[in-house]
């Protein structure tokens, strides 16, 4: 499976350390938004859309891009985050902006990765931040298994 991710981020690059562990798995590139030609990723069967969460949704860059996708049909792709709070609901939610984008242009989300990423935003950098040192190995691990489940859950939707 032709595979790459796209990805934007920038706080910590917590993001980036997981999408590396992806990529590895998957053998796929990595490109951040303004890297992308819209009509160039109807070359790859299996596309990943990564970043930090900013303001309970995915970086703008990452919304814009997937505002300026052409329409695919059957394109199989994945969404990843990582951010200070974490809950099933709560990543749901913090995905569903970019979710629904990518739905309105016919992909199809095979599946979703969260983790926390360590955050010093706003007043936390006083305080020596939230979630030090995460995404950790487990958390890295775990990136790891799922970019593994991933292909043939690809291959079998
Ligand atoms: C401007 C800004 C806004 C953020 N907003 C949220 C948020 O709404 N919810 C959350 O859980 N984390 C939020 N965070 C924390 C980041 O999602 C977290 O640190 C993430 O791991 C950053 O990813 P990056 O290092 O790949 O950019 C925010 C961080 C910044 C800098």
């Amino acid at each position: 499976m032709k595979t790459i991710l796209v990805l934007y981020s920038y706080h910590h690059m917590n993001t980036e350390k997981v999408a590396k562990v992806m990529a590895k798995v998957l053998d796929a590139q990595i490109k951040t938004p303004q890297e992308i030609d819209p009509k160039d990723l109807r070359e790859y069967d299996l596309v990943g859309f990564g970043s930090g969460i900013y303001g309970e949704k995915h970086h703008k860059f990452l919304l814009d891009l997937a505002d300026k996708l052409p329409h695919v049909a059957n394109k199989k792709g994945f969404i990843f985050s990582t951010s200070a709070i974490m809950g099933k609901d709560k990543v749901a939610e913090d995905h569903a902006t970019l979710r629904k984008k990518l739905q309105s242009k016919g992909y199809i989300i095979v599946d979703e990765f969260a983790c926390k990423g360590f955050n010093t935003n706003s007043f936390l950098k006083y305080f020596g931040g939230m979630n030090k040192g995460r995404p950790n190995t487990r958390d890295l691990e775990n990136a790891k298994e799922f970019a593994q489940k991933l292909i043939q859950k690809a291959k079998g939707s």
